[in-house]
């Protein structure tokens, strides 16, 4: 390669980072003490991680809130949380209001989900798209520990709000849920006296051209591991209560024959000042 051409391509935040990262390496190994059994031991580790498809699990519950914070510091708007492991590309477009693709005994409560999209001047954001992803009733997500032939997209969906910005989607209350514990990653979790658990939560992407996409989660307020999530992703402002519904004329005007809940969320994105730049 010409000299042209290497100067061309340098690339100095890579540099930056990589060196820097080497060297905070190289200080913890010399800080610790690390033996050549540590090590060996490391090295197993992460080929363990990596062959069994584990890297993106052990990024995103030990690294990933990190990212978030730094990089989403000081943004107006809804909170931001990490998207995690389970996000699937492609979900249905379905129009507000809507029912989530979904099996003939979807286990667990009903729950409608709706709000309204804006802007953080305070503008409807008609047209916005939440794409939106959740476990199940029984913690688990389709495409992963739901065989995608048995229900592809189960709980899937990119929703487009209403001209006045509002969003409705009839979904199921989904559960805390474990993440996986028989791998590398649930292994170190439980030899560090942590535990696998994830508070029950709904995950959300809304896009809307003109402004910044915003990734985040709900939580579902008194779940008994809200306070210790095991990725560190619960913010205040994100958990909310759901209201139970049982009267026959609730039940009659949405056309269900047991008790539903609902949730209320408003989004609120900031203008993409990159793109304003
Ligand atoms: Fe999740």
């Amino acid at each position: 390669m010409s000299s042209a051409k290497a100067k061309e391509t340098r690339t100095p935040r890579l540099n930056e980072l990589f060196d820097d990262l080497s060297a905070t390496l190289k200080d913890f190994i010399r800080k610790h003490h690390v033996t050549y059994e540590e090590y060996h031991r490391t090295l197993a580790f992460l080929t363990e991680a990596g062959e069994k498809g584990e890297i993106p699990l052990l990024l995103d519950v030990f690294l990933e809130v990190t990212v978030d914070d730094v990089d989403h510091s000081g943004r107006p708007g809804t909170a931001t949380t990490v998207e995690g492991p389970y996000y699937v590309a492609g979900a249905p477009e379905l129009k507000s209001p809507c029912v989530l693709p979904h099996r003939a005994n979807e286990p667990g409560d009903v729950l409608i989900f709706s709000g309204t999209v804006r802007g953080t001047d305070g503008a409807a954001l008609g047209g916005a798209v939440v794409d939106f992803w959740q476990a199940d009733a029984e913690g688990r997500y389709s495409h992963f520990n739901i065989a995608t032939a048995e229900a592809p997209f189960n709980l899937r969906a990119k929703v487009a709000s209403d001209h006045h910005g509002h969003y409705e989607m009839q979904t199921w209350v989904p559960s805390a849920y474990e993440i996986p514990k028989s791998g590398p990653t649930g292994m170190l979790i439980k030899a560090l006296g942590g535990h696998p658990w994830r508070p029950a939560h709904l995950h959300v992407r809304v896009t809307h051209p003109g402004f910044a996409p915003l990734t985040t989660q709900v939580f579902l307020k008194d779940d008994p591991w809200i306070d210790s999530d095991v990725v560190g992703a619960v913010k205040q402002s994100l958990i909310m209560g759901m209201t139970r519904h049982d009267s026959a004329a609730e039940l009659k005007k949405r056309g269900l024959s047991k008790p539903f809940f609902t949730l209320d969320y408003d989004f609120v994105l900031p203008h993409d000042m990159a793109k304003a730049a």
